[in-house]
């Protein structure tokens, strides 16, 4: 049986039930936990936390194809870190930026680390960004009324693309440049 204490008020000024007697609710244990131990639906600041991570008004159709977009923002979270960490050691000059890589990789601390974490990293973006938009083809995303989410989305690609490539070559590739001297 509902009470009032089961309902409170979301965000958005509607209620929803949070009696999990109702048949037509299906709560995972974790939101079973979440909701009826921590009562977090009951604290305004952890109500929000509980509106994006639980009760999250999304359309029903929706697949785990849909968490394609959020892991390439992972992606570019993991990219951008690392590759600031880089800089701090990395030479922007003709002669001593291959040296510098090399120092990265034998003296900096962990910096092998942080070096195969974002050119592995990149790799793994890109892949996720194929999924990503493999499943907007397969869904017909690209279709009205999202032909501009679309078309943003072939920018974002294009200055991935030219953001890796920039990235190749930072190293110099000193080995050739010798060579040809
Ligand atoms: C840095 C790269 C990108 C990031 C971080 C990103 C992020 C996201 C996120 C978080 C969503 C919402 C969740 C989802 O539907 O997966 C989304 C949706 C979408 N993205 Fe991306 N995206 C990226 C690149 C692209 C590219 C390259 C395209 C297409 C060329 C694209 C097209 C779309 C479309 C059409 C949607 C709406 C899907 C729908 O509602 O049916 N995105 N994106």
């Amino acid at each position: 049986m509902s009470s009032s204490y089961d309902l409170r008020p979301s965000i958005f000024g509607k209620f929803i039930n949070l009696n999990y007697s109702n048949k037509q609710s299906n709560p995972s244990f974790m939101s079973f936990f979440v909701i009826k131990t921590l009562r977090w639906g009951k604290n305004y600041l952890l109500s929000i936390l509980d509106g994006h991570l639980i009760h999250y008004p999304s359309p029903l159709n929706l697949t785990y194809a849909w968490s394609f977009g959020s892991s390439a923002g992972i992606c570019l979270v993991i990219q951008i870190l690392s590759g600031i960490f880089l800089a701090m050691h990395y030479t922007p000059h003709i002669d001593l930026a291959f040296s510098s890589v090399e120092h990265i990789m034998r003296d900096v601390n962990n910096g092998w680390l942080i070096r195969y974490i974002h050119a592995n990293g990149a790799s793994m973006f890109f892949i996720v960004v194929y999924c990503h938009i493999f499943r907007g083809l397969y869904y017909g995303s690209y279709m009205q009324p999202r032909q501009l989410l679309w078309c943003s989305g072939v920018l974002i690609f294009i200055l991935m693309m030219g953001t890796a490539f920039m990235g190749y070559v930072l190293p110099w590739g000193q080995w050739v440049f010798e060579v040809l001297q």
